[in-house]
C-alpha cells in the first residue's frame, strides 16, 4: 500500500513530505460551533455561527473535516489549501458527490498565498501544520493571517509541545536518520528507522531504561502505519514548542490565547491537582499559566484558539450568550446518565436531579438554555450552572453545540449526499471514519 518507489519524497519547495498522502482523518475540535463554545465559556465574543461566515483550512490533508463542515453550513463559505494534488483531488471528489457550491481549494503552497485573490476570514485553522513546517513557511502563513483574519477572527492553530515530546526527540533523531539514509519503499524505510530504536531498547540500552514512556509512545505510533508516521515524526521539520513561544508570535500580531479547542483542556479544576493548582493561579500572565499547564499535564499536543482583539463579555452579554446556546444530545437517554468524564485526577459523573432533568429535557430534541428553562422540571435551573454542566457534556462529545432548525434544514440535502458517499466507501481503503450531522453544523466520528 505504502509501495511509492520513483516518486519525489519531499517536496524541495517547501521541506514537506509527499511521497503518500496523509492519512484520512477527522477532527471534531475544527468545528466553528465548538470553537465559538469554547469562547463563551471563557466569557469571550466570537463570530456568529448562525450568520453567514468564511472559513479557511491551511494544509488541509484528505479535506475530510472540511468537506463536512461545508455540507452541513450551506450558508458559509469554506477555502481550503494544500499542497499535494491527490489531497485537493480527494476534497473535490467529495464536494462534488455531496453536490457542494460553497467549498472552494486550491492546490497552493502556503508560498503562494500571497499570489491570489482571498475574502478576509472569520475563522482560519491549521490542524497538523505548524510543527511541521519551516521557518519561511511559518512566515507565510503569519502573513496571511495577519492580512486576512478578520477582526474578532479566530484563529485554530495545533502544534505539537515540549512538555509531551521532550523525551521523543532524540528518538525521533536516529529514526530520521535511518529514514534518511535507506533506500526503497517507504514502508521498508520506515521500519528501518523502527527496527534502530527497537535495537536499542532489546539491547536494554539505559536511554530505554531512563525514559521508560519512550517505548509505550513507539508502540502506540507504530500502531498508526508507516504513512502516519512519516508525516508525523519523520518529516524534514519536526518542531516542538513551548506555549509561551507560540503566544509571543501571535501576540505581536494582536492575536490572544482565548480557549483550547479541546474543551477539557478548559476546565483546569478537573485536571490539576489543588497543590499544584496554586502554582498554575500565581502565574503572571497567560503565557506563564498556560506553558505550566502543559508541564503540569505533561501535554504533546495543543489545540489553540487565538483571537483577534478580543472583546471580552460584560456579565449580561455572557448570560446572554448562555442562553441562546443550542445544544443537542449525541447519545441515547441511558448513556448520558451513566457518562463520564475521567480527567488525570477525577472521574466526574453527572448523576444529580439537575443533570438527570436537563439530559430528560434533552432527548425531546436540541434546546436552548432558555428554552430548557420554560420545562415544568427545570424552572429553577440556574443559567450558569446549566451551561458548566452542558460544556463538560460537550468536552465528553456526548452533546455539541446545535445549530438553529432553519439552517440544519437548508443542509440536510449536502450532508444526506455526503453521508450517502461516506456509506458507499464502508469497507473500502477510502473509509471515512466519520458522518456529517446537519443539526450540529459537521461531523461527527463514526
Ligand atoms: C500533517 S498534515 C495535516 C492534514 C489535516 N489538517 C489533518 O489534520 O487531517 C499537514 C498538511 O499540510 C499540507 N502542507 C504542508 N506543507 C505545506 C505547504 N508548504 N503548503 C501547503 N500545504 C502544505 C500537507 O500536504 C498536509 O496535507
Amino acid at each position: 500500500m505504502f509501495a511509492v518507489m520513483g516518486k519525489t519524497l519531499l517536496d524541495h519547495a517547501t521541506g514537506y513530505r509527499t511521497e503518500a498522502p496523509y492519512p484520512i482523518r477527522f477532527h471534531r475540535e475544527l468545528n466553528p460551533r465548538r470553537m465559538v463554545l469554547a469562547l463563551a465559556a471563557q466569557g469571550l465574543s466570537a463570530p456568529s455561527c448562525d450568520q453567514p461566515y468564511t472559513y479557511m483550512e491551511l494544509g488541509f490533508g484528505q479535506g475530510v473535516s472540511l468537506v463536512m463542515l461545508a455540507a452541513a453550513n450551506p450558508h458559509a463559505q469554506f477555502y481550503g489549501v494544500d499542497l499535494m494534488p491527490e489531497h485537493v483531488a480527494h476534497a473535490r471528489g467529495l464536494a462534488e458527490a455531496a453536490g457542494l457550491s460553497n467549498l472552494h481549494v486550491r492546490q497552493l503552497t502556503f508560498a503562494e498565498l500571497e499570489q491570489h485573490d482571498w475574502p478576509v476570514f472569520d475563522f482560519i485553522v491549521a490542524h497538523g501544520v505548524w510543527s511541521w513546517v519551516a521557518a519561511p513557511v511559518r512566515d507565510n502563513i503569519r502573513r496571511f493571517i495577519d492580512a486576512r483574519l478578520k477582526p474578532r477572527g479566530l484563529l485554530y492553530l495545533s502544534y505539537n509541545t515540549r512538555s509531551g515530546w521532550a523525551s521523543m526527540e532524540p528518538i525521533r533523531a536516529i529514526m530520521k536518520r535511518v529514514f534518511d539514509e535507506t533506500s526503497g519503499a517507504l514502508e521498508e524505510r520506515v521500519t528501518a528507522a523502527m527496527a534502530r530504536v527497537h535495537g536499542i531498547e532489546n539491547a536494554k540500552g539505559l536511554f530505554f531504561r531512563a525514559n521508560p514512556t519512550v517505548p509505550v509512545r513507539l508502540k502506540q505510533m507504530e500502531s498508526e502505519g508507516a504513512a502516519y508516521l512519516a508525516h508525523e515524526f519523520l518529516n524534514a521539520e519536526w518542531k516542538i514548542y513551548d506555549f509561551a513561544d507560540v503566544a509571543d508570535d501571535w501576540g505581536s500580531l494582536g492575536l490572544v490565547f482565548a480557549a483550547s479547542a479541546n474543551l477539557q483542556d478548559n476546565a483546569v479544576g478537573l485536571t490539576i491537582r489543588d497543590e499544584a493548582r496554586a502554582l498554575y493561579n500565581a502565574a503572571g500572565s497567560i503565557s506563564e499559566r498556560e506553558t505550566l499547564k502543559d508541564y503540569l499535564l505533561n501535554k504533546q499536543f495543543r489545540r489553540d484558539i487565538f483571537v483577534r482583539d478580543p472583546v471580552v463579555l460584560d456579565e449580561g452579554g455572557q448570560r446572554e450568550i448562555q442562553l441562546q446556546t443550542r445544544f443537542m444530545a449525541l447519545m441515547s437517554v441511558a448513556q448520558l446518565l451513566e457518562a463520564k468524564l475521567t480527567t488525570e485526577i477525577m472521574t466526574v459523573t453527572f448523576t444529580t436531579p439537575l443533570h438527570q432533568a436537563l439530559v430528560g429535557a434533552l432527548a425531546i430534541g436540541p434546546q436552548t438554555i432558555g428554552q430548557l428553562q420554560a420545562d415544568p422540571t427545570l424552572t429553577s435551573l440556574n443559567t450558569n450552572a446549566a451551561f458548566g454542566t452542558l460544556f463538560l457534556l460537550c468536552a465528553m462529545k456526548a452533546l455539541a453545540p446545535a445549530a438553529p432548525d432553519v439552517l440544519a434544514d437548508a443542509a440536510v440535502e449536502t450532508t444526506e449526499r455526503l453521508n450517502a458517499e461516506i456509506a458507499r466507501r464502508v469497507g473500502t481503503p477510502g473509509a471515512i471514519p466519520a458522518r456529517a450531522l446537519a443539526l450540529i453544523g459537521g461531523g461527527i466520528a463514526a
